[in-house]
């Protein structure tokens, strides 16, 4: 039996979506369950030259044996969550928790048109602030009263403790990125809740005493959508020298783009409690390593890297991705006593 939680180090879009799938694949979970705040998410999953970017459901969707789920913490908007199973053809594997808190559409119409919001904070536009106030002053509807959701309804929290229980594997991943927290990140520039390791176990009603892992991904160059400080932030030319340009998911919008932050990477490790480390991107430090499998053949430039990454975020780094696709990536797990 075991529990493993997942969740972003710098300010999302680490590239957890595709660790998520690779851990999913090794470790074979009976259960994937997300936690994170809602549609605002966007994870991009790359197998076999196919591309999937999900929204709602969890990530590890590509690992086909394991029963999906989304616990009461995060925010569920039907339209995005009924198009998505349907997408993903993985109706009667997806069950939803009848306590989460609906995006109706007036949230997603105040979010894009009120100026604090979308123009201050650059939120995504997907209603997530609004339900997340509402669901706070005890006003929004919950997931048992939408007629169009009653098959996928359950009770993660009891599913997912009696799983372990009976000695299954648990797989918790979490969304969004510590630096967007909005405990820990730089308020006002944040998202509407915790993204912090401790949250995801309370979004789907795990308690901590059950936790076994928690696997915080870092991206080798972190990037930022939306406002707010980016202490490391580099110039669109030196980006581009450095063959990076990446769009947001959800909102297409211009990821920004800095350099490793030790500072925050040890802060985000200590918050999270940090057990595993993993690093993506670790192909743009040097592009000689693109698709590596194996930790020797990454070059010294790549391995000087990783051990000062190492150092910074005080515990291993033993998940490294080198490109998009689900097979670019080194697991050290297995070499580590
Ligand atoms: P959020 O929950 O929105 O924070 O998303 P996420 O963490 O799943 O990340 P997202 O998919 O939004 O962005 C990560 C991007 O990096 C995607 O386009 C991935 O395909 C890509 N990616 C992931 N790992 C690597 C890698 O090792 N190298 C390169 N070059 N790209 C990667
Ligand atoms: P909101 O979560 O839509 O309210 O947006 C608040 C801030 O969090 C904005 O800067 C968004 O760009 C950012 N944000 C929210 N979700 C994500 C995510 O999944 N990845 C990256 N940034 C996000
Ligand atoms: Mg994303």
């Amino acid at each position: 039996m075991s529990c493993t939680i997942l969740v972003g180090g710098n300010f999302g879009d680490e590239g957890k979506g595709k660790i998520v799938s690779h851990v999913a694949h090794t470790d074979k979970p009976q259960i994937i369950s997300r936690g994170g705040v809602g549609p605002n998410a966007g994870h991009t999953i790359v197998v076999k030259d196919k591309k999937f970017g999900v929204r709602m459901c969890p990530s590890g969707f590509v690992y086909q044996d394991a029963r999906l789920m989304i616990g009461t913490g995060v925010l569920i908007d039907p339209t995005v969550l009924l198009h998505e199973i349907e997408e993903l053809g993985i109706d009667g594997r997806i069950f939803i928790d009848k306590r989460c808190s609906i995006i109706e559409q007036e949230h997603i119409t105040e979010d894009k048109s009120n100026s604090h919001l979308s123009k201050k904070v650059g939120t995504t536009g997907t209603g997530c602030g609004p339900a997340n106030r509402d669901r706070a002053m005890r006003t929004a509807r919950q997931a048992w009263e939408v007629p169009e959701l009653s098959k996928y309804i359950t009770d993660v929290a009891l599913e997912l403790n009696t799983a372990l229980d009976a000695g299954e594997n648990v797989f918790l991943e979490g969304t969004q990125g510590f630096g967007i927290s909005l405990y820990y990140g730089n308020y006002p520039f944040v998202t509407s809740k915790d993204t912090c390791a401790a949250q995801m176990a309370a979004d789907n009603g795990i308690g901590p005493t059950r936790i076994d892992d928690v696997i915080v991904v870092y991206k080798a160059f972190p990037t930022r959508v939306g406002s707010g400080p980016f202490p490391t932030e580099m110039s669109r030319e030196e980006a581009q020298k450095l063959g990076i340009q990446e769009f947001g998911t959800v909102t297409g919008r211009e990821r920004r783009i800095g350099y490793w932050d030790p500072e925050m990477a040890r802060y985000a490790a200590m918050i999270n409690g940090c057990t595993i480390g993993a690093i993506t991107g670790i192909d743009h430090v040097d592009p000689d390593c693109f698709g590596a499998t194996r930790y020797s053949q990454l070059s010294k430039k790549c391995k000087d890297f990783l051990s000062q990454a190492e150092d910074d975020i005080g515990a291993p780094v033993l998940l490294i991705s080198t490109g998009p696709e689900l097979d670019q990536m080194i697991d050290l797990r297995a070499d580590t006593p």
